[in-house]
């Protein structure tokens, strides 16, 4: 159900300076995607693009760019005065916007859907101005400490401001509001920078409200690690992983084997069918999809790539942006990459590369191979060492093999060279010129033995 009364401002302006990082921090990546995506696309479960703000400032540029095609606003914050500040800056957009307003943290990917849908329910339900999420942590250092009195939120206290007995407060401030969007509108005004820090301090508001004689409640949660935020790179491994380990359950979950599950990475847009098997190590990236009953193995890295049912890929084999269909076999040791394209039950063997080439149904090419730009028919047996030279120095050429042609070993095409169905290629050949239909082309210089050549020259030497 789209929440369509509800504006979601994502806090992405800062720089991050615990990254220690030359990228703003929202552009750093986790579980296989920006953290900023991630929240962007959290935030598009609950509101319409239209109602989805993201305030930059640091590398906005790069961060607009990143979420381009979501269709979302940006608010741009030159100086970044605060939390408060951040949401001030885009008052001439936001608050005309009516029902609630819901702020989030870019460098805060963990956060459900679920539990933000909880959020909306729970200010909906209340007469309160905002409800925000709490939780109990052991180490509440660094965060703000919530102040609560008769099941109300009070104030929110920053580390810095806290007294010793408001630190001893385990309930922790996550960043996260839902606001009745006129509460908010009307007192946002009143936030001063009235701290050693000089900034404009969002969690003011809350005591604002109190003030004004409004309430403010807490949701507390009990996995803290949904609002875990980062702000150095061991914190971003830790939410990699957590990320990896949600995909690789939900994976297993669903019927897919995987071994070693701790080793493998596996990004979140990723599809696997049932008794697919994955071995250690195995890096599956971007926008693959794999079908059922396929293995992929040990130490395999396979990025944005289509695979059919039953395909085996060996271990230590690369696949990137091509198409494998069903019960073919790669690997181990292949490497695919620009737009190959390997029929069903083709075979390709270690040490092949294919880039931008078909290679036809039933085909083979078990050994050492280089095939660029080419398109290979079906039932072709490529033989070792066979390289397509498609490349001039200037130019890139391309290379056609006719169905069942059979290319012996150590053959090279010069590009662009056409060989006809059913041809047989020396082992060996230099083929420059294009070779009939079920003709036999030779190209290479005729065997000549010169007799007791080797015993004058051993002699000659001793002499
Ligand atoms: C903030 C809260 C704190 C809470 C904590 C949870 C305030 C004053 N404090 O502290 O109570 O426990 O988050 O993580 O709000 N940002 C901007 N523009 C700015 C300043 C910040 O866009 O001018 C963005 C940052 O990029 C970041 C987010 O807002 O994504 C939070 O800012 P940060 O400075 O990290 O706040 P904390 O000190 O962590
Ligand atoms: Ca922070």
């Amino acid at each position: 159900m789209m929440e369509t009364e509800l504006t979601v401002v994502i806090l992405a302006a800062g720089l991050g300076t615990r990254m220690e990082s030359a990228k703003a921090k929202v552009l750093h990546r986790a579980g296989g995607q920006t953290l900023i995506e991630h929240v962007v696309d959290t935030a598009l479960q609950l509101t319409s693009p239209d109602r989805i703000f993201v305030v930059v400032g640091h590398q906005a540029d790069q961060v607009r760019r990143t979420l381009g095609s979501r269709g979302i606003g940006f608010i741009e914050q030159r100086e970044q005065k605060g939390t408060g500040h951040a949401l001030l800056v885009g008052r001439g957009v936001f608050s005309t916007l009516p029902g609630l307003l819901m702020v989030l943290y870019g460098d805060g990917p963990l956060i459900s859907a679920d539990t933000l849908r909880r959020l909306i329910a729970q200010q909906r339900e209340s007469a309160s101005a905002a409800t925000l999420i709490t939780t109990l942590l052991d180490n509440p250092h660094g965060y703000g400490r919530v102040i609560q009195d008769a099941g109300r939120v009070r104030a929110i206290v920053e580390q810095k401001a806290a007294t010793p007995e408001q630190l001893q407060i385990k309930e922790i401030n996550s960043g996260i509001y839902c606001f009745a969007a006129a509460d908010f509108w009307s007192h946002i005004d009143q936030i001063q920078p009235d701290n050693p820090a000089k900034e404009y301090y969002l969690t003011d508001i809350v005591e604002i409200l109190n003030r004004a004689g409004r309430s403010v409640r807490a949701m507390r949660i009990c996995n803290p690690s949904e609002v875990l935020g980062i702000n150095n790179r061991i914190e971003l491994a830790k939410v990699d992983a957590l990320f990896r380990m949600r995909k690789v359950e939900e994976l297993m979950l669903a019927g897919v084997t995987i071994e070693k599950p701790e080793t493998v990475t596996i990004d979140s847009r990723v599809c696997i069918g049932i008794d697919t098997v994955l071995e250690p190590f195995a890096r599956i990236l971007g926008t693959t999809t794999i079908g059922q009953e396929c293995t992929v193995g040990a130490c395999s890295i396979v990025q944005d790539a289509e695979i059919g049912n039953r395909v085996a890929v060996g271990p230590f084999t690369s696949i990137l942006g091509s198409r494998i269909e069903d019960d073919a076999q790669v690997g181990p040791y292949s490497r695919l990459r620009m737009g190959a394209h390997v029929e069903a039950g083709a075979h390709v063997g270690n040490f092949v590369e294919l880039k931008k080439t078909r290679l036809g149904a039933g085909a083979k090419a078990m050994h050492l191979a280089y095939l660029g730009d080419s398109d290979i028919g079906r039932g072709v047996n490529i033989g070792a060492g066979t390289i397509t030279c498609n490349y001039d120095g200037v130019h890139k050429h391309a290379t056609r093999i006719g169905d069942a042609a059979f290319v012996g070993s150590n053959s090279t095409l010069v590009a662009p060279v056409e060989i006809g169905a059913g041809a047989y290629l020396a082992a060996g050949s230099v083929i420059t010129d294009p070779v009939p239909p079920d003709a036999l082309g030779i190209g290479r210089a005729r065997q000549v033995n010169k007799e007791g050549w080797a015993r004058k020259r051993r002699k000659g030497s001793s002499g």
